[in-house]
């Protein structure tokens, strides 16, 4: 269902005394794109976008967002009809191959999903190098560009079968990777994964169960779970999934990318972002001292954590079905009166209302709900990122596996603005004053 991109006519650019004609392309939807390869050659300039905010730096079929209105499409799937109807499983399998599975086809996914969970048991050994404060994320960082030690007969980047392999053993080992990041850091032991339960049954299993007594998996809290991942799946060329694409440019194992992508996505500003969020929902405590707070944010002290996106300048739609997997979370093991809860809708409605969030196109964005929708499932803030992470692998992987098939893929490379010195000559220390 990949469309070719077509010609749209040309743009012309004039600089100095040269004009150029500058090819202009169409997608299947979404803004045309300006060509500009030629550009440099003809004119001797660059372009200049810092943050990339109108800068295609790929070819991609697998996510579209239209953030003016709202919508995000997977393969052309809205993500709330995914979210409400599909699972985790199929929406990876959407991902990599194009097309929601027939049922065979679902069910030999799901079983090699589920027969590549286990690690090396030397890897295991990995994870006590840490020290056992270590941030979640420190240590995914590290555990998964470390899967590149323990799997050498999946490296080949130019071999499809092999690119293939890495994907599902990055999909299927991440829960258990992130599972034992999270033992770890809470002195349990690791939990093995089960073969018989579920992609997000097993995860929270081997999150929460300990030997000591029997787990049983909560089935709303699976459903959430699931939820989540799916949400998290993929979001088109973001920060992390851009650096995943400038790692495998070069060459680098899909590990060692996944592993740049993580590092990338930890920021507050990216991944990070739920946990600034619910530590925001504690710092305000009650919804009486809102006001105040939205006074520091119009003064620009802080921001509003969870509100704002790069992309989205209406209702993220993730936010939306986020929303009810909390309400339903809440219910089932929360407290829907939570002071949290109440403190998250109260700052919505007042947000949403005011001119201020208004006129800059702030909404509340998919971090504002799930960080309230996690802490209420039972998970510290220092897994939100990991959780994240563990769920956007098959965005990054999918995207990685699309560029090593492009043809025309080649190394990314950007150019600068240079305003340093211009060439000087050495002085020996002695002569410098
Ligand atoms: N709270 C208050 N004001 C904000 C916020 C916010 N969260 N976000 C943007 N603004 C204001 C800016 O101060 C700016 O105001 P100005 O025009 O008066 O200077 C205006 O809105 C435009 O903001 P930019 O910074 O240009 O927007 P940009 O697209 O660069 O930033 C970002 C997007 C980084 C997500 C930003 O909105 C933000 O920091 N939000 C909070 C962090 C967050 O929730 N991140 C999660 C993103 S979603 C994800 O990664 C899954």
């Amino acid at each position: 269902m990949t469309e070719a991109p077509k010609s749209a006519g040309t743009a012309t650019l004039t600089y100095g005394d040269t004009s150029v004609e500058l090819p202009v392309m169409a997608g299947s939807t979404g803004p045309n794109v300006i060509d500009i390869r030629k550009m440099y050659a003809a004119t001797d300039a660059f372009t200049f976008d810092p943050g990339f905010t109108s800068t295609a730096a790929c070819e991609s079929a697998l996510t579209y967002i239209d953030g003016d209105v709202g919508t995000l499409l997977h393969r052309g799937y809205p993500i709330d009809q995914l979210a409400s109807k599909s699972s985790f499983l199929e929406v990876c399998h959407l991902l990599l191959h194009g097309e929601l599975p027939t049922a065979s086809e679902f069910a030999a996914f799901e079983n090699i999903v589920t027969r590549h969970t286990m690690l090396h048991s030397q890897f295991d050994r990995f994870f006590e190098g840490f020290r056992r404060d270590a941030h979640p994320m420190a240590i995914m960082v590290g555990t998964v560009g470390a899967l590149s030690a323990f799997y050498h007969d999946s490296l080949d980047i130019h071999d499809a079968r092999q690119r293939e392999i890495s994907a599902i053993r990055l999909i299927a080992k991440m829960p258990t990777i992130a599972a034992r990041a999270y033992k770890y850091h809470i002195g349990q032991p690791f939990v093995t994964p089960r073969n018989e339960l579920s992609y997000s049954e097993n995860f929270l299993r081997m999150c929460f169960a300990v030997p000591a007594e029997d787990y049983e998996v909560n089935p709303v809290l699976a459903k959430a779970m699931d939820r989540i991942f799916i949400l998290h799946a993929d979001h088109e060329q973001n920060a992390s999934t851009s650096t995943v694409r400038l790692a495998g440019s070069s060459g680098a194992n899909p590990f060692a990318c996944i592993a740049a992508g993580i590092a990338c996505l930890w920021g507050p500003s990216h991944g990070g972002a739920n946990e600034e969020a619910l530590n925001m929902l504690k710092e305000i405590g009650t919804p009486d001292k809102i006001p105040e707070f939205i006074e520091g944010v119009k003064a620009k002290k802080y921001k509003l954590m969870g509100f704002g996106h790069r992309v989205y300048k209406n209702y993220d739609p993730r936010a939306k079905v986020m929303k009810e997997s909390a309400d339903e979370v809440l219910a089932a093991v929360g407290d829907p009166n939570d002071p949290l809860f109440q403190v998250a809708k109260e700052l919505e409605r007042i947000a949403l209302n005011d001119e201020y969030f208004i006129e800059r196109k702030l909404f509340p964005n998919v971090d504002f709900y799930s960080g309230i929708t996690l802490s209420a499932m039972g998970f510290p803030t220092s897994m939100f990122t990991v959780l994240f992470s563990l769920a956007r692998t098959v965005g990054w992987i999918a995207q990685w596996q699309e560029m090593m098939a492009d043809p025309s893929q080649k190394i990314g490379r950007p150019r600068q603005l240079y305003t340093g010195p211009t060439e000087r000559d050495y002085v020996p220390i002695q002569q410098r004053g």
